[in-house]
């Protein structure tokens, strides 16, 4: 009885719970992005994985008569067989397989596959860090084969440099979101050479949206150039890891920065 209650918000609960499935899938914990790579790097090499050209992955497109069905994210390739209904012919995933799309994680052009998909250069660092997420849920989800031959590695297997640019870029991703003054909005910066450099907060400093408070301007101690963060009143006395900038008052809303460096 309750089902035809729930029949005309069916599609509803669909999408919610497609969309709930995803954001479990993209959740996971970031790892550490750089020491993974170097051991997978080395436990690799005497494996039984493959090299394989574009030209004979494209044949592993899961269509009846194909050898398999592979899917490619950067340069790494993986069966995905036991997940066919996601990539088999006419589903939803199915243009990841036979060629690297790894843009298409992040962009979500999935229509139709172009060489250009396998670029991800276009990705912002934190993109390219959920980007190796991907890659991860792959290693954990599926039977990894071997690299594709082209731009994610040479013809020896091994990193090209434009994947560890990409690599290197995902890893200050993850440090950045590390760090701890992401925790509040950060000041308003100008500089002038009489003056040098001023900081002060206003209600929408950081990223100009409104809060409702200004907050005072203070660094943290731990890092080594005066990163200004807006701190609330009640916080800015009792948090141990900020501090008053030099000849700036503990109340004042505006200080100006004896070192230069703040960006
Ligand atoms: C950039 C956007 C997206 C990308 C790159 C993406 C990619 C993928 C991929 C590759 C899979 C297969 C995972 C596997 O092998 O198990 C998947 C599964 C799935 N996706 Fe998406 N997806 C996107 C957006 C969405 C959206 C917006 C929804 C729903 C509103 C959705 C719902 C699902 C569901 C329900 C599954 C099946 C999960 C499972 O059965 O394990 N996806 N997605």
């Amino acid at each position: 009885m309750i089902f035809s209650y729930l029949i005309p918000y069916f599609r509803h609960l669909v999408v919610i719970g497609l969309a709930v499935l995803m954001f479990v899938i993209l959740s996971r914990e970031p790892e550490d992005i750089l020491a993974n790579e170097r051991e997978e790097q080395s436990e690799r090499v005497s494996s039984d994985e493959r090299l394989y050209s574009e030209l004979e992955l494209a044949q592993y497109d899961g269509r009846e008569g194909s050898p398999g069905i592979y899917l490619v994210i950067l340069g790494y390739v993986y069966d995905v067989a036991t997940g066919i209904k996601h990539y088999g012919p006419g589903e939803a995933y199915n243009m990841f397989v036979g060629h690297d799309a790894s843009r298409s994680f992040i962009s979500g052009e999935f229509e139709s596959y172009r060489p250009e998909l396998s670029d991800v250069s276009s990705l912002t660092d934190g993109e390219l860090k959920s980007l190796v997420k991907w890659k991860s849920f792959y290693d954990e989800t599926y039977q990894y084969k071997g690299k594709l031959v082209g731009r994610y590695f040479d013809d020896h297997g091994r990193l090209t440099d434009y994947h560890k640019v990409v690599l290197e870029r995902a890893a200050k991703a993850e440090q950045e979101d590390a760090k701890p003054h992401q925790q509040y909005p950060s000041c308003n910066v100008e500089w002038k050479e009489e003056t040098g450099t001023r900081v002060w907060c206003t209600s929408r400093s950081g990223d100009g949206q409104e809060r409702g408070w200004v907050g005072k301007p203070r660094r943290y101690v731990d890092e080594q150039s005066p990163y200004c963060v807006c701190v609330p009143e009640e916080v800015a006395s009792s948090d141990s890891s900020l501090a008053l900038f030099d000849n700036c008052d503990a109340n004042s809303e505006s200080c100006f920065v004896i070192d230069t460096k703040q960006g």
